[in-house]
């Protein structure tokens, strides 16, 4: 269909690649659910190559996903393409997404390979993933720099090779948006059989133009645009879909093409992959921060209650801002919590988990008189990360703090199933708390980041609190959610502790491994 364009989310990939963002298996599965929810046509699952768990991931990803594609990314290399066969063998629509560089700089220095050899592997690579599915799609990685007639070889061999996509990526975040329309129109008209392919692009956000590129390319021609959620992805990111998405709509006459996205599912997406990934959304960020649809200044206040329409060209309710409000509370039973988390596509495999769960609410209830989707969500992360056998557990925190007074804090943690003491005064009562907690485990790591967000809105709202630790050049992010937010951050910093302890190393899928 000429004017239908395909989103294809790639959160679970190149979001992934952000520093710290890692995600477990389950949280892969809550993250494509969600996607599914939002109906995304393509989840790039991962890169099922990198490691054990990365290929674990995208299949589990393949097994609960039933209506989008689910994709693996592949490099132009016979282990990487059987292995991402093979996790995607359970996904009732499959696809396979290789890529090979073809810019001078990459083939000369990365890949080390002549411009005639980067064409044999890419109909190489092509012809293989056609062995397993129909849908492949092919990649030129740093497209932006590379020279356009050799692209026009390559995606030509692709497309003789049976690439069903044809993705034309800026890997580098370097075009901006008229420079990407021609290019990418020029590559249309002249590539053979361009017709008998979707065109694709995928935008990084280095000069702060992923999405402005993408939508260039949607006017040029594109039918499918490789997009994250809250722009998440590889140094400053991919493209985000939120924004993409609510253009192409808002701004029909422009584009002329639909998509089949609910949009009432963006904001519940967006805070789900925010609280799992520990990268909180900016409160000025398109659509999905929580000034988007706030007015200030009074003669915009007047003129929204007057007419919305003076001052807002979106509804905050089509992209799902108070779509989940209040769900339960003190009273409610063990059913109806379950059944709120199955609506929100959350499972427990063990019937303890979903106990530890329950008894979590129960006492956030105490706490906390209205709890709403976002805090089911941050508590069962919170169950989730309980269930991973964490080496360092808080059990108690005592903070003094006093105007006037230097913070002192007393903690008490579990570490490999010792109780543990330790005491610190701070510059305030958070640093108080990290000093404690570093008075026992001494764990030598650099804090990068401390934030805190509330979760929902009101003073009893739950704080979650994002430590990104780095240790000798290994990030975790670690997340923490209470009503207290001093307990939230000692949450957030044993949990990046946890991680950091979990991490293995992983392949990159953009280091060459074809010498
Ligand atoms: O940015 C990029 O070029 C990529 C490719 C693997 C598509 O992520
Ligand atoms: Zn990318």
């Amino acid at each position: 269909m000429k004017d239908r364009l395909i989103i294809f989310d790639t959160t679970l990939r190149d979001g992934e690649q952000s520093p710290g963002a890692s995600m477990t298996q389950d949280e892969k599965v809550r993250i494509a659910r969600a996607l599914e929810r939002l109906k995304v046509d393509v989840i790039e699952a991962g890169f099922p190559v990198a490691s054990p768990g990365d290929f674990e991931a995208v299949k589990a990803v393949a097994e609960a996903v039933t209506e989008s594609t689910v994709c693996g990314l592949a490099r132009a290399l016979d282990k990487d393409i059987d292995r991402a066969a093979e996790a995607l063998k359970p996904a009732r629509r499959a696809r396979i997404h290789t890529f090979i560089a073809t810019s001078p700089i990459h083939m000369a220095k990365k890949l080390k390979m002549t411009p005639d050899q980067v064409v044999e592997e890419a109909i190489h690579a092509v012809r293989r993933a056609r062995r397993y599915t129909d849908d492949v799609e092919f990649s030129a990685e740093d497209a932006v720099r590379s020279e356009v007639d050799f692209l026009c070889r390559v995606f030509e061999a692709a497309i003789d090779a049976g690439a069903r996509t044809i993705n034309v990526p800026d890997t580098v975040g370097y075009s901006i948006p008229s420079v990407w329309f021609e290019r990418i129109h020029t590559l249309i008209s002249r590539v053979p059989n361009a017709d008998k392919v979707v065109w694709s692009t995928h935008c990084h956000n280095d000069l702060g133009m992923a999405v402005a590129n993408s939508l260039a390319a949607v006017q040029a021609g594109v039918r499918q645009v490789e997009c994250t959620i809250n722009g998440l992805g590889e140094r400053a990111g991919n493209a985000s879909l939120e924004e993409i998405v609510m253009a192409v709509k808002t701004r029909r006459d422009v584009f002329g093409v639909t998509c089949d996205i609910d949009t009432t599912q963006i904001v519940p997406t967006s805070k789900l992959v925010a609280t799992i990934t520990g990268y909180p959304v900016q409160p000025n960020k398109a659509i999905v921060g929580a000034n988007a649809f706030a007015h200030e200044s009074g003669i915009h206040q007047d003129g929204v209650l007057k007419h919305r329409e003076t001052y807002e060209i979106m509804r905050a309710e089509d992209v799902g801002w108070n779509a989940n409000r209040m769900v339960l509370g003190k009273h409610s039973g063990r059913n109806a919590f379950r059944a709120r988390l199955t609506d929100l596509g959350i499972e427990f495999k063990r019937e303890e988990d979903l106990n530890e769960a329950f008894m979590r609410f129960k006492e956030l209830a105490d706490k906390k008189h209205d709890i709403y989707d976002e805090d089911l969500q941050a508590l069962v992360t919170e169950t989730n990360l309980a269930a991973m056998h964490e080496r360092v557990k808080l059990i108690s925190l005592k903070v003094q703090s006093e105007t006037g007074e230097t913070p002192k804090a007393d903690i008490t943690l579990s570490v490999d199933g010792g109780e543990r003491e330790g005491a610190a005064t701070g510059g305030g009562p958070v640093d108080a708390t990290f000093r404690a907690i570093e008075s026992i485990v001494h764990s030598g790591c650099n804090l990068q980041l401390f934030s805190v967000n509330n979760i929902t809105t009101g003073t009893d709202a739950q704080g979650e609190v994002t430590v990104r630790l780095d240790k000798g050049g290994r990030i975790a992010n670690g997340q923490g959610a209470d009503t207290d937010i001093l307990v939230a951050s000692a949450k957030a910093y044993i949990n990046a502790l946890n991680k950091l302890s979990v991490t293995t190393e992983r392949a990159h899928p953009q280091v060459a491994d074809h010498i």
